[in-house]
């Protein structure tokens, strides 16, 4: 009796002890510092070993490889305090010096063989891999390079594996703060590099003796990138007739901080004035929301009830699908940003109504254009370019590991371009390059950005849209864009022939346009058009169709999806949404009569048409979010444009 008494306390201090564990967020980290290994298997036939790379500081290397990329460090997730089904953080340093460039990832070690994390691996320097993924494969982890680096050794180090447990991300889930400021200034400080200070009265925070626009009201949250949160706030000013407010969020990653403006409004003298909107963070290490003005920089201000919380969304995952009832028409996609490809649930509901995926933002040339280093290349050649794919990852990886194809949005655009990409040396200082240095940067460009996502998610990527928006709205002729201004009018010509010659066999190549069915637009689309058909490199037009509910009418979409069909070429619907003014029964219904009559027409050309793809799944999120203009209200339930589209097709 006695030892069972004894055993039963035992077994309670140990399930307390790991339950203890399950709430601290489990992992491990190995940083090699006692030169033993702990626990790393070689897979394939080379050597692993603790050694130094500099006397006292050991690593793991990874030695005496063959050509072979399995040639690696696996490590088996028992050792690294991971269970199936857990979501994790891993952070870690790679080191090689064979003089080439490739990449490091970590994978499963069998299955799938998913990426789970991946970075470039460039000679001579450590690099920081990080990702956070789903651990849903019964497989061990394997550290590993790809082909470019055959033979070639490398080194790990401080490798950080952080279990984030469920609990843990309910915890913060549920953030639910709101503050009337009874008790003070509740955490919140003056963000200012002078004399700001902010004091708490009166149920409102006030702020004065701002020199700029950014001093600020702000606060530490614990958010969690990829969750759906609401902010809101009233602000007052008594200073100037109007001043513009933002609530902005200030986030480190990696030792840099960057910024995002939430949402803008207008405060007039002496009147609370609301803003609010959804939020959902990117992956950052830690986050601050403030409130700003956007001009009138110094004016005082007092702001109450400032409020972040987290809805619970639950994703509607038994509704009819869109891609399965299309399916025999064309593929239904949609574009998903960064923050959104961060919610495995959010991304699974998505997976289960379209069928193909597009980068709202991440693979336009502001997100994959490395300025610092291109520089620092353009110093031995001026056409040298450096990408970095970061921000695209965590929905190419996400697509990668659920088999969903991705279309390439875009590789040239006047828009979300640095200006620096066109100017010598990549620098303000020395003005515009030639057409000649401007050519090779094209080539380059198109031919990393190609070989690098090819090279770390093959066969993902089945169509890109190598050229967008160069059409003039009002005269048909060539917009007068900085692509155009440095290399000339053949620029178009140019980069859809580098884009073929290194392009994957098969690979769809489009050009992508708005406002295509109005005159004048559209002869100047159908010229370009024919003149790159006559080159043979293009298969595609991409109608964006942004609509409004009056406009175009449906016969002026048809004509022109006609007249382009004619060309020989293949159309996709690629960036689709339907605004309404207002959020009433009347015009959601008004917007679901036109879903479904656009989609009729698209069943019509069917023949032609490759993909329907929208702008984005819930409201809350679209870049025109004022205007409600998708399929999905912001707590992701279907609004009457889905229940029409689906009706349509149920018949
Ligand atoms: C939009 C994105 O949705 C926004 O988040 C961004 O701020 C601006 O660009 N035509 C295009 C898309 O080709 O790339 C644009 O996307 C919408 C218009």
């Amino acid at each position: 009796m006695e030892r069972v008494g004894f055993m039963k306390i035992i077994s309670l201090i140990v399930l307390a002890f790991l339950m203890m564990c399950a709430a601290m967020g489990e992992g491990a980290t190995f940083d090699f510092e006692d030169g033993m290994n702990p626990g790393f298997a070689q897979s394939g036939s080379c050597v692993i070993a603790v050694n130094q790379h500099t006397e006292g500081n050991y690593s793991l290397s990874i030695g005496k490889r063959s050509q072979n990329d399995w040639d690696a460090a696996d490590l088996s997730p028992a050792k690294a305090g991971i269970a199936l089904g857990d979501t994790v953080k891993i952070s870690f340093k790679a080191y090689q010096s064979s003089g080439k460039t490739g990449t490091i990832a970590l994978a499963y070690a069998g299955g799938s063989y998913g990426i789970l994390a991946s970075a470039a691996f460039p000679s001579g320097k450590w690099v920081d891999v990080e990702g956070i993924f789903d651990y849903s494969e019964e497989q061990n982890l394997r550290f590993k390079v790809d082909d470019a680096l055959a033979n070639e050794e490398y080194r790990l180090d401080d490798i950080r594996i952080t279990v984030l447990h469920a609990e843990e991300n309910d915890k913060k889930q549920a953030l639910d703060y709101q503050s009337d400021f009874s008790a003070g200034t509740d955490g919140w400080y003056a963000r200012s590099a002078g004399t700001a200070s902010i004091s708490a009265q009166d149920g409102a925070l006030t702020i004065t003796g701002r020199e700029a626009t950014w001093n600020s009201p702000g606060r530490d949250f614990p958010l969690i990138a990829g969750t759906t949160y609401q902010v809101g706030v009233y602000v007052r000013q008594d200073a100037v007739d109007k001043a513009d407010f933002m609530i902005s969020a200030a986030h480190f990653r990696g030792g840099t901080e960057s910024y995002e403006n939430i949402v803008k409004a207008t405060a007039r003298k002496g009147e609370w004035t609301y803003l609010g909107a959804t939020y959902v963070p990117g992956l950052y290490d830690n986050y601050v929301l403030y409130v700003e003005t956007s001009n009138n920089g110094t004016i005082p201000f007092s702001m109450r009830d400032f409020f972040v919380n987290c809805n619970e969304v639950t994703y509607p995952m038994d509704l009819s699908s869109l891609k399965e009832l299309y399916a025999p028409y064309f593929v239904v996609g949609t574009a998903v940003t960064q923050s959104e490809a961060l919610n495995k649930e959010r991304m699974d509901f998505y997976a289960s109504q379209f069928g193909i995926v597009t980068a709202g933002n991440e693979l336009k040339p502001d997100f994959v254009f490395d300025v610092g280093a291109s520089r620092r290349a353009a110093k031995t050649d001026e056409t040298a370019v450096v990408i970095k794919l970061d921000a695209a990852k965590p929905m190419l990886t996400y697509c990668y590991n659920h088999g969903i194809p991705v279309h390439g949005h875009t590789l040239l655009w006047h828009q979300q371009t640095p200006e620096t990409f066109f100017l010598l040396g990549y620098s303000t200082s020395k003005g515009y390059a030639s057409r000649e240095i401007m050519l090779g940067r094209m080539e380059n460009y198109i031919k990393l950005v190609m070989e690098e996502t090819e090279k770390l998610y093959p066969g993902l990527i089945v169509s890109w849209d190598v050229v967008n928006e160069a059409i003039n709205d009002n005269n048909g002729g060539l917009r007068d864009g900085l692509w155009r201004q440095t290399v000339g009018d053949d620029y178009i010509l140019k980069a859809f022939e580098f884009a073929r010659k290194y392009a994957r066999e098969g690979v769809i190549l489009c050009y992508n346009d708005y406002s295509t069915p109005y005159q004048p637009k559209l002869n100047g689309i159908l010229k370009l058009l024919t003149d790159l058909t006559a080159q043979g490199n293009i298969d595609c037009y991409g109608f964006q169709s942004h609509y409004q509910l009056g406009s175009p009418s449906i016969k002026q979409v048809d004509d022109a999806m006609t007249s382009i069909a004619n060309l020989g070429l293949k159309l996709r619907v690629s960036e689709m949404d339907i605004t309404i003014d207002t959020y009433t029964p009347e015009m959601l219904e008004k917007q679901a009569k036109r879903y479904a009559e656009l989609f009729d027409l698209y069943m019509r050309h069917a023949d032609d048409i490759l993909a329907v793809q929208l702008w984005g799944v819930t409201d809350d999120l679209s870049w025109l979010s004022g205007q409600y203009p998708l399929l999905f209200d912001r707590l992701a339930q279907p609004k009457p444009a889905f229940e029409a589209l689906i009706a349509q097709i149920a018949q």
